[in-house]
């Protein structure tokens, strides 16, 4: 009955208009701080990205594909829920960070959150992660691995389970908690100078301290200072760290050999499970700072570190896509590529003075609502099934990728939960009704910045921002001196009345609708009324990225070799 009543629902619902019988597999890119505009197929004539621009060719563009943040931890969260961060408390809070700052921390995404891999495996799938994470690894020890991808519905795991910074290239300077690590020298510095000062005053006899006084407190302030420090100063070895499923195969990570790991395990991956299905996810560190490229790259292409690292990406792709045409799986693969928020203007690499560049949108990653934080490439493609060399410019989200994916391997969307992501195969193959995003909301951390409206009778896209970054200089694009915008505070400015875009034909946000137009006060009214009702779908849950959940803590670093020097090589490369 379950079975036929299956049947029913898949013709019913044109799925399988022209899908073959059996399941098909996924290979599902995802890139690091990547731009819109960092690519060919979509508009970046100085870029080579060939492998990226044929899959483009071949199957679908997205041109108007929304992340669900504009910063790493929360938007992989949405990803891999299909839900807004803030239902699994993967938003961050405000005052607090935006991502996971260590492997050592217990936050992470929930065991209870459902995943698309992990709905597939019960249909059968194998499914694997290689590269980044970012999602959490422990809750309350050291190897209870909670929220780690093995967890989350992946039979197989290889890759890093923080994220790259500058850090991880030891010699360059800090990416982590500048100003924090600042305070604390300056703190360290005046306990010092102040020992020194009673020292000098005892060996003039000025005091009568004991020696073992002035000895016990230097004990005590070296001890306190190690402990807040020793995350810093160990960062590269505690969390730049390389595994394979539960086990840390190099600590710290060999960035130099990191992508062509990558590569080799992802073909393996796709040649060990060729009689399928699979559903593989490639998770890149490209293009996040550090801009680690290999030889063959380095100095290729025409926008210095940043350009040759993407050149190497699509590389990395291209070799991936011939795995799949030697096994002869092109027609029977969903291909996917996308990133997982817009480029980073603030920071560049060390030695580097180029940032991505998100086209003609306005901003950048950590901007809460602006368009080139959140507009992403989005590229499908289904030889056969998907038209090739379409474009479909309704907004989509991320989070469609989990509803879309679970929907075409034969699973069922999870009825228990609210999931925002929608079933996009109809719309790109362009059959009959759709499901359509008609509001979309755009988070800075738990602080709603802006809300995007498609106007499904008339075809236009609105966009009302209630809170914008305030950049520092005036019109420069980025808010300087910061890493990545903040989300409140004297940082941003509160838009009253909030400002409204016509996304149409403003896509650049440059020429807000002036209030005493009429569309203003008909399109702010529509919108406040959606904002009030998602409000009220908002639950309370446990906040994963503030607060405790988001401290080092010792307890819980993962470390092969003899802690605090954890550091080992199992890689038989
Ligand atoms: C092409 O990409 C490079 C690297 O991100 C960037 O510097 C350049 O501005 C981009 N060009 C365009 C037209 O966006
Ligand atoms: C793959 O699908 C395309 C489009 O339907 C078709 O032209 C091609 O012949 C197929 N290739 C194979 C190997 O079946
Ligand atoms: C918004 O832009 C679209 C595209 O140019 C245009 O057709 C529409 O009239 C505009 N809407 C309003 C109310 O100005
Ligand atoms: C929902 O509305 C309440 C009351 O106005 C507000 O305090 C809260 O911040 C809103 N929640 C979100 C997620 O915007």
């Amino acid at each position: 009955m379950a079975i036929y009543s299956g049947i029913i629902i898949l013709l019913c619902s044109g799925v399988i208009n022209g899908v073959k019988a059996s399941k098909p597999n996924f290979l599902l890119f995802l890139a690091d701080d990547l731009g819109i505009g960092d690519i060919g197929c979509f508009g970046n004539s100085t870029i080579s990205t060939p492998n990226i621009d044929r899959l483009a060719s071949e199957g679908v563009k997205l041109t108007h594909h929304i992340s669900a943040s504009a910063v790493c931890t929360p938007s992989r969260a949405a990803f891999m829920t299909g839900r807004y961060p803030i239902r699994s408390g993967m938003s961050g809070h405000d005052g607090g960070y935006a991502v996971l700052v260590f492997t050592a921390v217990s936050g992470g995404l929930p065991p209870n959150e459902i995943t698309f891999p992990k709905v597939l495996k019960e249909q059968g799938y194998t499914t694997g992660l290689i590269g980044k994470w970012h999602l959490g690894v422990n809750c309350e020890s050291r190897n209870d691995f909670c929220h780690h991808p093995l967890n989350h519905g992946f039979d197989y795991y290889y890759g890093m389970p923080l994220s790259i910074t500058t850090d991880c290239a030891g010699s360059r300077s800090s990416e982590v908690h500048v100003s924090y690590q600042n305070k604390l020298w300056f703190y360290a510095q005046l306990y010092f100078v102040a020992l020194v000062t009673l020292a000098a005053c005892k060996l003039m006899n000025l005091l009568t301290v004991k020696w073992k006084t002035l000895i016990f407190l230097s004990i005590c302030g070296i001890s306190i200072f190690m402990y807040y420090f020793a995350p810093y100063v160990f960062y590269k070895y505690w969390n730049c760290i390389l595994m394979r499923n539960f086990e840390v195969t190099e600590q710290p990570v060999d960035l130099e050999r990191s992508a062509d790991r990558l590569v080799k395990e992802s073909k393996a991956f796709i040649t060990r499970n060729k009689n399928g299905p699979f559903l593989l996810l490639v998770s890149f560190l490209h293009v996040h700072s550090p801009h680690y490229t290999s030889e063959k790259f380095r100095g290729k292409s025409k926008h210095s570190m940043y350009g040759d690292n993407i050149e190497e990406m699509d590389w990395l792709i291209g070799e991936i896509l011939d795995s799949l045409d030697q096994e002869d799986l092109v027609n029977d693969t969903v291909t996917y590529f996308t990133s997982d928020h817009g480029a980073n203007l603030e920071i560049t690499d060390w030695s580097d003075q180029v940032t991505g560049s998100n086209g003609i949108y306005r901003g950048g990653k950590g901007m809460g609502g602006l368009e080139g934080g959140i507009r992403v490439p989005g590229i499908f493609r289904w030889p056969g099934v998907l038209p090739a060399g379409t474009e479909v410019d309704q907004p989509t989200s991320l989070m469609d990728i989990f509803t879309t994916v679970i929907t075409i391997g034969g699973g069922q969307v999870p009825q228990d939960r609210i999931i925002d992501g929608k079933n996009i195969l109809p719309l790109m193959q362009r059959l009959g009704p759709h499901q359509q995003h008609e509001f979309m909301f755009h988070y800075c951390l738990d602080q709603l910045h802006a809300a995007r409206w498609h106007d499904v009778s008339s075809g236009t896209v609105w966009k009302v921002h209630y809170v914008l970054p305030r950049f520092i200089p005036e019109g420069s694009g980025i808010c300087r001196g910061h890493k990545v915008c903040p989300c409140s505070g004297k940082m941003v400015v509160y838009q009253v009345p909030p400002l409204l875009f016509n996304l149409s034909n403003d896509p650049s946000e440059k020429y807000p609708i002036p209030p005493e137009s009429t569309s203003y006060g008909q399109v702010l009214q529509k919108t406040q009324e959606a904002v009030a009702a998602h409000n009220l779908t908002i639950g309370s849950v446990p906040q994963q990225l503030y607060g405790s959940n988001n401290r080092w803590s010792p307890g819980l670093q993962l470390c092969c070799g003899i802690f605090p020097f954890c550091s080992c090589n199992k890689e038989d490369d």
